[in-house]
């Protein structure tokens, strides 16, 4: 259990309740959704396995587990390329999660209780602060800093194991809130009716792009966190778990999100990185309009909750790179952790800018915010994934997987020859023919 809630700790974070809703936006609501949904089934869960299977045989980190089972051969590169893009996207994500601590400020302040606020222009006021967007990420980072420089195991299971639950239970009862706002209709609309005429390639490569952030893929978080696994833990049904919740709260996070969208005049489903944080504020107005101070707590309770999501997910990023600096370059743990968090920070610092003083400076028409976000979703973990699949498809022997995912042959390997179908054909054919063609698409 406590391998799963760890695992899950991961996943579940600021992707499934910023990023997942403003994907969504972006690429024409339900389409994307069962796009996504089958990204998950026939690609996520595989590489998922594959990526379990590598950490509890090799019960090291990323490019160590690498090293171990290919000596001598270059197939430590995807070990490389995982630690290099959970680098780039340390980098970016601290910037949203200080948006959550910003928030939880505020919203303990009482500043989101304003009905005639507009927030759209709350939100563009603060993130174009730039004193005020990188304080609050560099605050987000000194705790991630002090939490991974201490070392991770036993603080960050306990707190997922009460979390995850908590996060559960207040998403669940926003749901329950957002059926009562006015654009619930177009909201569900927008939601559940597929309009298969919007799909282009790119719909496809940003789903599959998701899928991959949202379970923590390619990028050596879930290889070292299984090598903590015990031999007894099932690789697969703990594979299903960790999807199926992961997955769980990304729609449940649209339910609250798009009736609250068509319900706030000026905000539209399309407006990327703040969709969030522009509609929830009113979404605790509405919903608890006649007892404030529900709603004042409601909204605290939600933001601390958002805040440890992202800060579960951030430590699990730090952790990937650090875990390396210090096994691969000989520092003690706390140097390694230092020379990340001033590392990523220092990057982090132009990500915050980009929504002020920096958004005019754009590289292929995108802010360096964007272009993170997009390079690391779209192109390297697309390339990642492929080669993990490849490498435990093709390379591994398959003896050693059917051994690992049925616990050397203790569990039923029914399934197996379907899993190892999908590892084998399916996740590298599908994610290599999307990746070549969204890239020719994008240029
Ligand atoms: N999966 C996390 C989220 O949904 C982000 C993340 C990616 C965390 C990669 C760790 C590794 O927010």
């Amino acid at each position: 259990m406590g391998a799963i809630f760890a695992a899950a700790g991961s996943a579940v974070g600021l992707g499934n309740v910023w990023r997942f809703p403003m994907e969504v936006g972006n690429n024409g609501g339900a389409v994307f959704i069962l796009i996504y949904l089958l990204c998950i089934l026939l690609i996520g869960i595989p590489v998922m396995v594959c990526e379990f299977v590598i950490g509890r045989h090799t019960q090291t980190n990323m490019i160590e587990a690498f090293r171990r089972l290919a000596p001598g051969r270059w197939w430590r590169i995807i070990g490389v390329l995982g630690i290099f893009v959970a680098f780039i996207i340390l980098s970016y994500y601290i910037v949203v999660s200080g948006w959550t601590l910003y928030y939880t400020y505020s919203s303990f302040r009482g500043m989101l209780m304003d009905k005639g606020c507009d927030y759209g222009a709350f939100f563009n006021g603060y993130v174009s602060n730039p004193w005020l967007s990188v304080l609050s990420a560099m605050l987000f980072m000194v705790m991630v800093h002090i939490v991974v420089a201490r070392g991770v195991r036993g603080g960050i299971e306990k707190c997922s194991k009460i979390m995850m639950p908590m996060l559960l239970l207040i998403i669940a009862l926003l749901v329950l809130c957002a059926f009562s706002m006015p654009g619930i209709d177009k909201g569900l609309t927008f939601m559940l009716k597929p309009d298969f005429s919007k799909v282009t390639v790119s719909t496809v490569l940003s789903a599959m792009g998701q899928a991959f952030y949202s379970l923590s893929l390619a990028m050596g978080c879930l290889c070292t966190y299984a090598s903590y696994f015990g031999p007894k833990t099932r690789l697969v049904s703990s594979a299903l778990s960790v999807s199926s919740i992961d997955t769980f709260v990304a729609v449940l996070s649209g339910f609250i999100i798009f009736p609250a969208v068509f319900s706030v005049p000026g905000v539209d489903a399309d407006a990327g990185p703040g969709l969030v944080f522009q509609t929830l504020p009113y979404v605790f107005n509405m919903a608890f309009e006649g007892v404030p101070l529900l709603g004042y707590l409601f909204s605290g309770l939600f933001y601390i909750l958002l805040f440890l999501a992202a800060l579960t997910s951030s430590i699990s990023l730090h952790e990937a790179v650090t875990a390396y600096v210090h096994e691969n370059w000989c520092m003690s743990r706390h140097r390694a952790a230092l020379l990340v968090s001033v590392g990523t920070m220092s990057l982090g610092v132009f990500c915050c800018l980009s929504f002020g003083v920096l958004g005019d400076v754009t590289l292929f028409g995108m802010t360096v915010f964007d272009l993170f976000d997009s390079f690391s979703s779209k192109v390297m973990l697309p390339v990642g994934g492929i080669l993990i699949a490849i490498f435990v498809g093709w390379y591994l022997n398959r003896d050693l997987v059917y051994m690992e995912v049925t616990n050397n042959g203790t569990l039923s390997g029914r399934f197996f020859g379907l899993l190892f179908f999908l590892i084998r054909w399916v996740a590298p054919l599908a994610i290599c023919t999307l990746f070549v063609k969204g890239i020719v698409e994008m240029f």
